[in-house]
């Protein structure tokens, strides 16, 4: 008889994710084991308790979700947990830490279905946060042209070095102090989308400013919490079209954000050798729209 599907939920906060326990749960796992509060030193000796426990042959259906508020912990985290594994006892690991993953692949994607990637120029702007950084890093990876944005430019040098080091090639990441006005009108006249990756509650683009910008394609705004990041876009907009340009607020983009985070830890249980952060959940995204594009 098949083992239930164990998820061993590894959070960095002080109480494990309840979105992260209620998608867990929705995506078919039947035993959620969560530990709250974990620090890399815990993490070898909780990984250990999931590799020995079922032989070799079962252990596809044991899974480790790293989650929490902090990428950088999350990241660390997933890090040890990965270096504690060996063959034969192996189990499949992803991380989502604050939702940053699913969020920017969502984003993306969504963009994707209204203009080609490869050779377009995209403004990003929040770019410095966890979101912001994986949309420059996926974009800049299907062939586009990234202006990274930042309130000051010292923090878009410093993130473009951050995203070069995630295997990107920082030819194609342009540094963008967005508070510059000049500099930002220049950016986005030249480009076919703006991400706006802010952090929640906080506005950085006026509707004058995306108006004047008629290169747009798309405009994806991500913060849920008034004001909106982009002036003028809904929170449920999704590929709402104005004037050429299709629009999507973060709800609109949260139904495709879910269906990734759902569908790569269901992905989790098909094998014990899995590691799932921001490029393999692109993949999960692509299948995703590719099979809803054939569907309808
Ligand atoms: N739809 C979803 O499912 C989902 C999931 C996760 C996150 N989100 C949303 O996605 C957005 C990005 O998330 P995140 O965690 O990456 O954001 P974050 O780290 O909180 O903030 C991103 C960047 O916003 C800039 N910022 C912060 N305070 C600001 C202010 N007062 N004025 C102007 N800029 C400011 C900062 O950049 P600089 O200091 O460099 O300017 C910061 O690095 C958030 O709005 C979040 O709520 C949505």
């Amino acid at each position: 008889m098949a083992k239930p599907k164990i998820l061993i939920q590894l959070d960095t906060d002080s109480h494990a994710s309840v979105f992260d326990a209620v998608v867990a749960i929705d995506a078919g796992v039947e035993k959620l084991l969560q530990y709250s509060n974990v620090k890399p030193d815990d993490v070898r000796g909780l990984v250990h308790g999931a590799m020995y426990t079922r032989g070799p042959g079962d252990l596809n259906n044991t899974a480790i979700f790293v989650g929490g508020s902090s990428v950088a912990h999350g990241e660390a985290i997933a890090a040890a947990a990965r270096d504690t594994l060996f063959d034969p006892f192996r189990v499949s690991i992803m991380l989502d830490s604050n939702g940053a993953n699913s969020t920017a692949a969502a984003a993306v994607l969504c963009a994707s279905s209204h203009m080609e990637l490869a050779g377009s120029t995209s403004v990003v702007l929040g770019a410095t946060g966890p979101v912001g950084q994986r949309v420059c890093r996926i974009l800049a990876n299907a062939g586009g042209r990234v202006y990274v944005g930042s309130r000051t430019l010292e923090r878009a040098k410093e993130t473009i070095l951050q995203i070069a080091n995630a295997n990107v090639d920082p030819e194609r990441l342009l540094m963008l102090e967005s508070e510059d006005n000049d500099a930002l009108e220049a950016a986005l006249s030249n480009s076919q989308a703006v991400f706006a990756c802010g952090a929640a509650g906080v506005r950085l683009l006026p509707t004058i400013q995306l108006i004047r910008a008629r290169s747009l394609r798309v405009a994806i705004d991500l913060n849920a919490v008034p004001p909106a990041g982009i002036e003028g876009i809904g929170v449920m907009d999704k590929g709402v079209e104005r004037s050429g340009r299709y629009d999507y607020g973060a709800l609109g983009v949260g139904g495709l954000k879910m269906k990734i985070h759902k569908a790569s830890v269901a992905s989790l249980f098909e094998t014990n050798t899995r590691f799932l952060d921001c490029d393999e959940m692109l993949t999960i995204g692509k299948d995703i729209v590719a099979r809803r594009t054939f569907a309808t």
